[in-house]
This record gives C-alpha cells, structure tokens and sequence, in this order.
C-alpha cells in the first residue's frame, strides 16, 4: 500500500452561501466519519463561508479540513478586494487551491503568480494545492507532458524538496474540468508520473487527478499507483454523493 494518505477535496467554486454550507456540514460529518482513519477529506469553499464551515465541523467534531479557493500573497497592505495567505493561516485555514484553471484563464493568474502565493501559503502554514493542466488544443497537439512540466517547474521550482513533499498538486486536464468527459485514467496516471518526476521530492508529494471526478470513475482513477485522490467540483457539491465517491475512491486505494 502507498504511504502517502489519499486526499479527497471539494473544490465548490462560487456556490453555496454560509448557510448552505452549515447544511452541508449536517449532512456530511456523521458520514464521513467512516473514512476518517483512511483518508484526509477537504471542503474548499468561498471565503464567506470559511467561518461557518469551521464553526459547523468543530460542533460535529469533524476531521474534515476547511480549504480557501485563492489568496494574494502580500501579508496586508492596500490591495482592495484580496485576502492573504497570512489570515488564511491565522484562521487556521488547511489548505488553499492556487492555480486553478478557472483562475488562470479568467482572471489573468501567471505562473509567477501562482509561484508568490505558494510559497506565502507555505509561510503561513497552509498546505497549497497547486494545480496544472493542460488546454485541449495542447492535448490534441501532444504538449500536454511538456505543458505540465513547465507549469510545475514554474510554481514550485523554488521551494525546497521538503517544501515540495509537504505540497498537494491537483493535475486537471482544462478540457476535462466541468464538462463531464474525464480523462482516462491510465492517461492521467502517466501524465502524473512526469508530474512527479519533473522535480526532486514530488516523489513523496501528494498528487490528485481533477476534472469531472464522480461515483461512477473514482475507483478506476484511483486504481492508479501515481493518483492519490481528488480535487472534486460537480460532484462535491452533494454531501451524499461525495461520500459515495471517496468510498468508491478508498475501495481502489485499499487494493494497492
Ligand atoms: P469538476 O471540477 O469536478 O466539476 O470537473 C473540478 C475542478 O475544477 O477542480
């Protein structure tokens, strides 16, 4: 069995208001007790709802983590509209996605960017989770190795080997992110060896596929030695069908 600890998060973009995810919590917590020895488990969530997410799964006595979908790298300053990596760390927050594909093409996130903010993520205590992926035309075109690998280069080449085994990379194919067709998962499997291979201490770094996870394909993505888990949108955005697809996923890691 792999030593790394699987992850499963759920990436809810911009839904959900602080209510809603109370509700979530309700549904969630007692269920997902079942695989807290075996997994960790994350919901990433819009800033507004990051206190009442905490608040909720504290009362449950909950494992589940709390994770932020961005950040600005600056510890404070006049920066109108942005929240730091530093008061996500003083809120204890666990994790914080950057990079994300959504970010990138819609709102101008660089490389460089995403390299400023995972380091300050790190100063603050937060675990990044830094994704790649490659467009379709770069798919069609076989740059995706090449595509990855220059994006995995460019935002965490400057940390450390510790500091890149302590990291979580979510690789997801842009084309598969939200439009239901996932990659196939022997592709995505080699895809994240180069992933690994592209930098020392990758090797022992968390890496999870992303891009139209559900019930219905966990296990098989998860049958994959380099895959340990998921950065899920869609399908996170139910509690119950979260669940039903971290189980489907821990079935495949327990056969390892
Ligand atoms: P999806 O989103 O599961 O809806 O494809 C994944 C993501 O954007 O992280």
């Amino acid at each position: 069995m792999s030593k790394r600890v699987p992850l499963f998060a759920a990436n809810w973009k911009m839904y959900k208001t602080p209510a809603d995810a109370r509700a979530y919590v309700e549904a969630f917590a007692e269920p997902a007790k079942r695989f807290a020895d075996r997994t960790s488990v994350a919901l990433v969530a819009p800033f507004v709802d990051l206190p009442a997410l905490k608040g909720a799964l504290e009362r449950a006595r909950s494992a589940v983590a709390v994770g932020a979908q961005d950040c600005y790298w600056e510890v404070e300053g006049a920066f109108t509209g942005e929240v730091s990596a530093a008061m996500l760390g003083a809120m204890k927050i666990s994790y914080c996605i950057v990079g994300h594909s959504e970010r990138r093409r819609l709102f101008g996130e660089t490389d460089e960017g995403v390299a400023k903010k995972t380091s300050a993520l790190i100063a603050a205590g937060v675990t990044p989770i830094v994704c790649v992926g490659e467009t379709l035309d770069e798919n069609r075109a076989g740059r995706t190795r090449e595509r990855v690998t220059q994006q995995i280069i460019a935002g965490l080449g400057h940390l450390t080997d510790a500091q890149r085994r302590d990291v979580i990379v979510a690789y997801e194919p842009v084309w598969a992110i939200g439009t239901g067709l996932a990659d196939d998962p022997n592709t995505s499997g080699e895809t994240i060896g180069y992933i690994r291979s592209a930098l020392d201490g990758l090797d022992e770094a968390r890496i999870l596929y992303g891009g139209s996870m559900k019930p219905q394909n966990a296990f098989d993505f998860c049958c994959q030695p380099n895959i340990d888990g998921g950065l899920v949108g869609s399908a996170s955005l139910s509690a119950e069908g979260f669940c039903e697809l971290i189980d489907q996923g821990l079935r495949a890691y327990a056969g390892r």
